[in-house]
């Protein structure tokens, strides 16, 4: 028998219904779809209109697909974890709303903000509490409402992100796949090239902030960009160099979806084949703490038993990392 390892059982992913095309953003701001697809990869995104909804829902959305592909039984999930930084409210937790959505009556749980890096940071956080025995079924969530955080007069922002989110089931197993290593990064001197002007402690909502539009997101396109290369790839070639592999043995890499230049720029950088990186960037758009979930529960059924995974993000804070996966079904 090996040690403890958390592996993936099951995962789903959520849009809304609502598609927003570039067509449409051409209405909205002065952009045009050769535009965005030539500098993004992005062709379309999905919206939730229902002024009712949060990320919540997103969460909700996913983690009932998951249900009914897994069979998981609500009342087992011992913990949800939510990635997000488009939270329901500044306070209760969302995990702590999706619990009672759904129902799970046994569960705990907690929001990690971490951006864009939000999922992975989670996932390895979960995994440590399947990896010490203390939790055998544990959701953990990546999703992000981010309509309600763009401002739409922002042509440099509101044309990038989009709705939706994605959820996995960490089981723990003893046939050493799942979670093998991880390299998570962060640097608070990012902060102030990807963030949210208002609506924190250092500056509460007032009517001014709201006049000024600082409760949108706040991004100096081109320093990210230059930065999610360089901090995805280093932390890729970090974790395949202390693990003794190599690209060779890679079998898929799946980045968060951020810019389809970004995917192309970090697989160049590290010398990783363009047909072993994932990419749905065209149908989502960066929907942030979504985008990984998203991207492993569109391409599921390409994984076998076995194949080792890169996941790697890059994103405010800044926040970056990567994490190296076996498939376990
Ligand atoms: O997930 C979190 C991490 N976020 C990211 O990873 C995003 C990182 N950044 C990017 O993906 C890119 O920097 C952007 C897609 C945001 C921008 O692409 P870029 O190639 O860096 O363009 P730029 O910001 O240097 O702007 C080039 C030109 C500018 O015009 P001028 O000053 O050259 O006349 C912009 O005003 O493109 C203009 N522009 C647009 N034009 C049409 C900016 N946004 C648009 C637009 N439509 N939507």
């Amino acid at each position: 028998m090996g040690s403890i390892k958390a592996i993936i059982t099951g995962v789903a992913g959520y849009v809304p219904d609502e598609i927003l095309t570039n067509k449409d953003m051409e209405k909205i701001v002065e952009t045009s779809d050769e535009w965005i697809v030539s500098r993004t990869g992005i062709k379309q995104r999905h919206i939730e209109r229902d002024p009712d909804k949060g990320t919540s829902d997103l969460a909700v959305g996913a983690i009932n697909k998951l249900i009914s592909q897994t069979g998981l039984k609500i009342e087992e999930i011992d913990m949800i974890i939510v990635a997000t930084v488009t939270a329901d409210y500044p306070f209760p937790d969302t995990a702590n709303i999706v619990a009672h959505k759904i129902g799970a009556v046994n569960a705990f749980g907690y929001d990690i903000n971490a951006a864009c890096s939000g999922f992975i940071f989670s996932l390895v956080t979960a995994s440590q509490f399947i990896q010490s025995g203390m939790y055998k079924k544990i959701l953990v969530v990546g999703a992000d409402q981010m309509s309600s955080i763009l401002d739409y007069e922002d042509r440099t922002t509101c044309i990038l992100f989009g709705d939706g989110g994605g959820v996995v089931l960490l089981e723990p197993s003893e046939e050493g796949h799942g979670v093998q290593d991880a390299v998570l990064r962060g640097d608070g001197a990012g902060a102030e090239f990807l963030h949210m002007k208002a609506g924190g402690s250092i500056k509460p909502a007032t009517v001014q902030s709201v006049e000024a539009r600082e409760h949108f997101v706040y991004q100096e396109g081109r320093t990210v960009f230059k930065s999610a290369i360089k901090g995805m790839s280093e932390s890729i070639t970090e974790l395949l160099s202390r693990n003794n592999l190599t690209q060779d043995d890679i079998d898929y890499l799946i980045p968060h979806q951020a810019n389809k230049r970004i995917l192309y720029g970090v697989a160049d950088y590290i010398g990783f084949p363009h047909e072993k990186l994932l990419i749905n960037i065209e149908n989502y758009g960066n929907t942030t703490a979504g985008t990984i979930p998203l991207c492993l529960s569109d391409f599921q059924d390409k994984f076998k038993k076995g194949d080792k995974l890169v996941l790697t993000a890059f994103g405010g804070g800044f926040t970056w990392g990567a994490v190296l996966i076996e498939w376990a079904y």
